[in-house]
């Protein structure tokens, strides 16, 4: 491979980041120098707007306002303000969204809540390579609710749906896969399900903050996401949960915790759900990480997300395409065409697990995911388009030199 092909990429790299909308964004985030950071559909760098907001409220909001913060600073009020603000970027119009519990207890409380509203149906489709915890839990709602969960691929979900009819109660899906990248597509599913009488509930923890959900356009029934991958919120943010308006009153949700109680206060002996998003509360929010994701947050001032998604787009294209050029030998598992891709790509190889390593110790950080993918995502914020080159040039490199079969990439910890 020619010096010469390298360096155009890179001199292209440069000039597309100069001319990005999201050129300068970068800045809004504490990045340790020479590191290439393609995990953010892990955890989310750090936005720069974090650390001062958390100092201010510990010291003033805890040590100082103590208990009256709850009313003072709006603690109360917090979780359905962030919510709203998460709304801006998934398109959902406000009132819709709450931060509250993990991803895990909130599809939970999504998927019985969802099927209480279809009550006589017996079917939770979902798809079989979804995100671990995502079949768990629609196991544990569908026992809970006396259901049966059916495993179909989205790309044969709508016939699925079809052949289910009335038997189908919800259709559970991602809106990316969280492992080969793949974007689904809501509109299409959701409609699906509508033709038939049941309801969709999308997971959109590896889409939220990187790709133009449009969840009020697209007609989703119920929706939950994380709040630590390209929402910046932090290790173990609160997650974020969606109930469209239409059906909030209705919504029986099952953790029936006096946070979404309709007046909490009155410590009451019997369970009144709140009106509105609010009854998908459960219990005390912590606090620190829900004002965290607030700040975070901001790093999406002034940007739309057709701009956050264009960037994610020719992110990932020219990252292929020096993938391509360098003849880096892996196959791709992420689609090529752009409306089949989120924000991430992902490359098999045998020895994927050290081929991550070995990238890492160069500082180009992504994951491994089994059982044989490379896993990089490539968060529009801060991901520049010559990060992207680079990456494939050092990708490149360790494969040539057969760097990962150096023995200390074989050593696995807890986290890959
Ligand atoms: C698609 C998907 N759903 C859910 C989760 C995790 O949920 P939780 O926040 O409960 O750990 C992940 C985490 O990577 C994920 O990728």
């Amino acid at each position: 491979m020619s010096d010469d092909v390298i360096d155009d990429l890179l001199a292209r790299a440069s000039d597309l980041d100069a001319r990005s909308p999201l050129s300068g964004t970068r800045e809004r985030f504490v990045l340790p120098d020479g590191v290439i950071y393609l995990d953010g559909n892990s955890l989310g760098a750090l936005p720069r707007t974090v650390g001062p907001v958390l100092a201010r409220v510990v010291e003033h909001e805890w040590g100082d306002r103590l208990i009256r913060s709850w009313n003072e600073a709006d603690w109360w009020g917090a979780q359905t303000r962030v919510g709203d603000r998460i709304g801006r970027l998934v398109g959902a119009a406000a009132g819709q969204i709450v931060v509250t519990d993990s991803t895990s207890v909130n599809l939970y409380k999504a998927i019985v809540g969802a099927a209480r509203l279809r009550p006589g149906r017996r079917v939770v489709l979902t798809d079989p390579a979804s995100f671990p915890t995502d079949l768990y839990l629609a196991e544990a709602a569908a026992r809970v609710e006396g259901l049966e969960v059916r495993r179909v691929s989205p790309a044969d979900a709508p016939q699925a749906i079809a052949a289910l009819g009335p038997d189908l109660a919800v259709a559970a899906y991602s809106s990316v896969d969280y492992a080969t990248g793949e974007l689904w597509d809501l509109e299409r599913i959701t409609s699906a399900a509508h033709d038939v009488g049941a309801l969709a509930c999308w997971d959109l923890c590896h889409s939220a903050g990187a790709v133009d959900v449009r969840l009020d356009a697209g007609g989703a029934d119920v929706a939950v996401g994380c709040g630590y991958k390209y929402l910046n919120g932090g290790p173990g943010a609160p997650s974020f949960i969606y109930v469209a308006a239409r059906h909030q009153d209705a919504f029986d949700q099952p953790l029936t915790g006096w946070f979404g109680h309709a007046n909490p206060f009155e410590m009451a002996r019997e369970y009144v759900p709140a009106s509105g998003i609010d009854r998908l509360r459960v219990g005390t929010p912590p606090m620190l990480s829900v004002l965290a994701l607030e700040a975070a947050l901001e790093a999406f001032d002034g940007l739309s997300m057709a701009d956050v998604r264009a960037q994610s787009l020719s992110l990932t294209s020219i990252f292929r395409e020096a993938v391509a050029t360098l003849g880096v030998g892996l196959a791709l598992a992420t689609p090529a065409a752009d409306r089949q891709r989120g924000s991430q790509v992902s490359l098999r190889h045998p020895e994927a697990f050290a081929v991550v390593q070995a990238l890492i110790a160069r500082g180009v950080i992504g994951d491994y995911r089994e059982p044989d993918i490379v896993r990089l995502g490539f968060a529009p914020l801060y991901v520049t388009h010559v990060d992207a080159v680079t990456a494939a040039q050092q990708l490149n490199e360790v494969l040539d030199s057969r760097e990962h079969e150096r023995p200390e990439f074989a050593t696995r910890h807890a986290v890959t």
